[in-house]
């Protein structure tokens, strides 16, 4: 497996649409992915997907995840309780360039009920994209942990 090609993805039934077509959009750019559910618009507990995505981001399984609910909301707040996980909730180009230079960002979280997929594709590929700084952000986010 090829780590820095490699992403995690999950959702809830809310976004699970929206899913499905960032997958299709990062395979078409030759990432590969390993989708976490939910696989059905039927309704679950987003809980149960971010915990999925965060905790193998967490043990350095994957190095980069991207998850997704209804407002981005909760899934950004089950992913942030876990160690060495920085999820970034993004709707802007700016907010997601910038987690990733400043913040290195391992998780990006977007809201399928808040934006589109012409968005999401752009959020997603400038957050992979951009690479983190380093320099004095380095010890700012080695401190998060700490
Ligand atoms: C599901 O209705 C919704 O609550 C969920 O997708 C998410 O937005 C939670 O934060």
């Amino acid at each position: 497996m090829d780590k820095d090609k490699t992403i995690i993805i999950g959702s809830d039934h809310a976004a699970f649409e929206l899913k499905e077509k960032i997958k299709t959009y990062l395979f078409q750019k030759g990432y590969q992915i390993e989708d976490a559910g939910t696989d059905s618009d039927v309704s679950v507990n987003y809980v149960d997907y971010g915990k999925k995505v965060a905790g193998s981001v967490s043990s350095g399984e994957y190095t980069k995840g991207i998850l997704l609910c209804g407002s981005g909301l909760g899934m950004s707040m089950v992913a942030n309780r876990f160690a060495n996980v920085r999820a970034a909730l993004c709707s802007d180009m700016f907010s997601a360039k910038m987690s990733r230079l400043h913040n290195d960002s391992n998780i990006l979280v977007l809201g399928g009920r808040l934006i589109g997929e012409a968005l999401a594709f752009a959020l997603v590929q400038i957050w992979l994209d951009t690479a983190f700084e380093g320099g004095r952000h380095l010890d700012r986010i080695k401190s998060i942990d700490q």
